[in-house]
Parts: C-alpha cells; sequence; structure tokens
C-alpha cells in the first residue's frame, strides 16, 4: 500500500491553495504534477552545472554531458530497450511521431499503401498519418471503437493486409482510460509484414514497458507525464530501422561531418538530435523515472486502480451521469458526461471548489464524434491522490448538477 501522506509532501504544489480551497488535482493524463527531486534536478543543473554537451572539455561540460547520457541509460531501462543507441530525445511524444512519419514514412509509404490506427487516437497520431497519406496516396484505415470504448482484436486483424506497412496505436486512450492489446497486435501487424509504432504517451507511466518483449518497432512518451518536465519526450526504434531512415532536422551534433558540397550524418542516436537539446529537462527526467522505479509501478498501479474502482462506483450512483468508457481494462481514469450539464460549466464550478479535471473532446473529436457527444468530463488520478479527492469530486459534481438543474 502506498504511503499517501508521505508521498503528498513530495510534491509541493499539492500544498497550494486554488479559490481558497485546497488544490484537488484530477487532470494528470493532462500532465502530472513533479516531485521535489524532479525540481531539485532542475535547478542542480542551472545552478552548478549548465553548460552545452558533448562540445566542450570543460568541467562543466563534461558533467552536463554525463548526467545527460545517465538518462539516456535510464530510460533504456524503464522500457527495456537493448542499448542506449535506440533512445532519441524529443519534445514529446507528439514529436516522436512527426519523426517516424517525416521520416520513415517517407521514405517506405508509397502510393496505394495503408496505414493503420484506431478510431480512440489522440489527434497526434492522426494528423502525421494523414499527411503523410495525402501527400503519397496512401490509405489511413481506422480500426472501429464500440461502445465499452475498446474494440476487438478482430476488427483489427481484419484490417490488415500485404498493403499495411504500418500500424500505429495507442497503448492507453487519453479520453477513456482503455488499455488496448498491444502485443497481440504487435504480433498480428508482423505477420502481416507491417511495422507498429506505439503511442506511450499514457501508458509509461501506469503500466510496465518493455519494448522488447512487446517487440514493438517504435515507442513514444512524454516526460511530463510521467513526473518528469515539460518539452522532452522519448522515441524509442529498433536499431536497424533508426539506421535506415533519413535524418530529421538537420544542424549541429547530427553530423559527422560538413562540406558546402555534402554533409556526412552522426552515428545513433544523436543522428535525430539536431542543435542544443533540452538539457536541463532530460537530465530531470532522469529523476522522474528513477522516482517512479524507487516506488515501484506494481504500487503504484494497485493503488491508482482502487481509486478507479472507488470513483467509478460513487459516479456511476449520480443520477444522469454516464460514464464513457467502459473497458474491462482500463487505467486510473474516468471520463463522464451529465444529462443537462455542459461539461466547460462543470469544470469552471469545480474549479470553483479547488479541483482540477479537464474537459471538452481531449484532442480526440472522431472518438467524441463516435460517441455522439461534444466531449466529456475527465478525471485521470495519479499516485498522490486520495479517496478523499475522489470524495471532493463527487461532492463537486452532485453540487453542479443542483446548481444547473
Ligand atoms: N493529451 C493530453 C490529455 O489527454 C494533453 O490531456
Amino acid at each position: 500500500m502506498l504511503m499517501t501522506d508521505s508521498i503528498r509532501q513530495q510534491f509541493p504544489i499539492l500544498e497550494r491553495m486554488v479559490k481558497g480551497k485546497p488544490l484537488v488535482y484530477l487532470d494528470n493524463a493532462a500532465t502530472s504534477q513533479k516531485p521535489q527531486v524532479v525540481i531539485d534536478a532542475l535547478t542542480d543543473y542551472y545552478s552548478r552545472y549548465n553548460a552545452n554537451i558533448h562540445r566542450g572539455i570543460h568541467t562543466l561540460a563534461e558533467e552536463a554531458t554525463m548526467a545527460y547520457e545517465a538518462t539516456r541509460a535510464t530510460v533504456k531501462d524503464f522500457i527495456g530497450a537493448e542499448t542506449t543507441e535506440e533512445i532519441i530525445f524529443t519534445r514529446g511524444t507528439t514529436e516522436g511521431i512527426n519523426l517516424v512519419a517525416y521520416t520513415w514514412g517517407r521514405k517506405h509509404i508509397n502510393a496505394g499503401d495503408e496505414i493503420i490506427i484506431s478510431g480512440m487516437e489522440h489527434h497526434s497520431n492522426i494528423v502525421p498519418w494523414q499527411i503523410l497519406c495525402q501527400e503519397k496516396q496512401a490509405l489511413l484505415k481506422v480500426i472501429p471503437v464500440n461502445d465499452a470504448g475498446a474494440f476487438a482484436l478482430e476488427d483489427f486483424t481484419a484490417l490488415l493486409s500485404p498493403r499495411t506497412k504500418l500500424v500505429s496505436i495507442v497503448q492507453v486512450s487519453n479520453a477513456l482510460g482503455t488499455v488496448n492489446p498491444v502485443k497481440e497486435m504487435i504480433a498480428a501487424a508482423h505477420q502481416a509484414g507491417a511495422l507498429v509504432l506505439v503511442d506511450g504517451a499514457q501508458s509509461a507511466v501506469h503500466l510496465d514497458i518493455n519494448v522488447q518483449d512487446l517487440d514493438c518497432d517504435f515507442f513514444a512518451f512524454s516526460g511530463h507525464k510521467v513526473y518528469g518536465p515539460t518539452g522532452i519526450g522519448v522515441l524509442y526504434g529498433k536499431k536497424d530501422l533508426l539506421e535506415e531512415m533519413p535524418v530529421f532536422q538537420g544542424g549541429g551534433e547530427m553530423i559527422k561531418e560538413v562540406s558546402f558540397e555534402q554533409t556526412t550524418f552522426n552515428e545513433l542516436p544523436y543522428k535525430y538530435e539536431a542543435g542544443t537539446p533540452n538539457i536541463a529537462d532530460t537530465i530531470a527526467l532522469k529523476a522522474a523515472l528513477d522516482y517512479i522505479s524507487s516506488i515501484g509501478k506494481p504500487a503504484i498501479r494497485a493503488h491508482e486502480n482502487e481509486l478507479l474502482e472507488y470513483a467509478t462506483a460513487q459516479l456511476e450512483n449520480i443520477p444522469g451521469l454516464r460514464i464513457i468508457g467502459k473497458a474491462a481494462h482500463k487505467v486510473s481514469l474516468v471520463s463522464f458526461v451529465i444529462d443537462g450539464v455542459h461539461p466547460q460549466d462543470a469544470a469552471i464550478i469545480l474549479d470553483n471548489l479547488g479541483i482540477a479535471v479537464r474537459t471538452g473532446h481531449h484532442c480526440t473529436q472522431p472518438l467524441m464524434k463516435r460517441f455522439g457527444i461534444p466531449g466529456t468530463i475527465r478525471a485521470s488520478f495519479a499516485l498522490y491522490n486520495t479517496k478523499a479527492e475522489v470524495d471532493a469530486l463527487v461532492t463537486g459534481i452532485l453540487k453542479t448538477i443542483k446548481m444547473l438543474s
């Protein structure tokens, strides 16, 4: 069992008041709060060893380079990659997906090829493929989502064909919390000769990730959803794929030698890291991943699942409230609509009670359309949330209904 009291003390923001009420932060799927160790890692870098990396041979540059590369090693272990060469630092999941679309995609997708995504994808796992398909006259196919907010494996395999070149699939839905059977999907896709990119933006913080066991070809996630800073993310790719893909952005660091006639490119992973990277946030990402590992994902998951069950049971009892997304396998996130209550109005009332939830379409407009709704109210739980906070949410929702009806 998690010692929530002592965990909460490690997150300074949780002490703040909002509109005169203690903050109840239930918007963790948008971004998680940061423990003191992550904040300290940032200030420590800027106060003690701020320097550019991989360039200088002075002490500060060496310390910064070592800390930056130490994060790469930690990420490798965190997601079970084989080598650090397979770990590319990006700005976040969106940039990771775009990197694959712009490099691998432009090289390998041709007219008539097919890319499969699902009906519950975030816009960032729709739009890059849509742009690519339009450019190449390829076809984007979509796995239909059922009423529970999940999809059947057969509905996916039915879409596979010899023309399928890529499957890009979210492991955990940001809007519904659904956990998708990505391991089985990867096996089926590989059998059909397609590669698979896994969008791990919502899964990396909750699930045990082992990219070798999954056998995915690419895996992308963001630092700020795993208790780390914004502006830093990771793209994992199998080494042979990353080696043969064209470069993404040109600039410093990604080159071996430049002349006006020709440029040769750097080795992995630097080939994809043009320009001075986000050094501070990369260093602080290590602190975040170490923090998660020190507590252990199984313990965190057990706590979060308890909150999910508790919240689901209470919310379901509220007349007029309908939970959207009732898959058998979910992470700690509950999305719902209430008869006669616009999600935006609910968010304002809840904010006045100090409660932070996200409302709207959650960057999944096609999914909202599938359910015939403009958006939902979404409460997403993290390791520091408590049952008392769930109670506060439920009380807040009851107040909202009373005020608006
Ligand atoms: N994609 C993030 C969310 O679901 C921002 O809130």
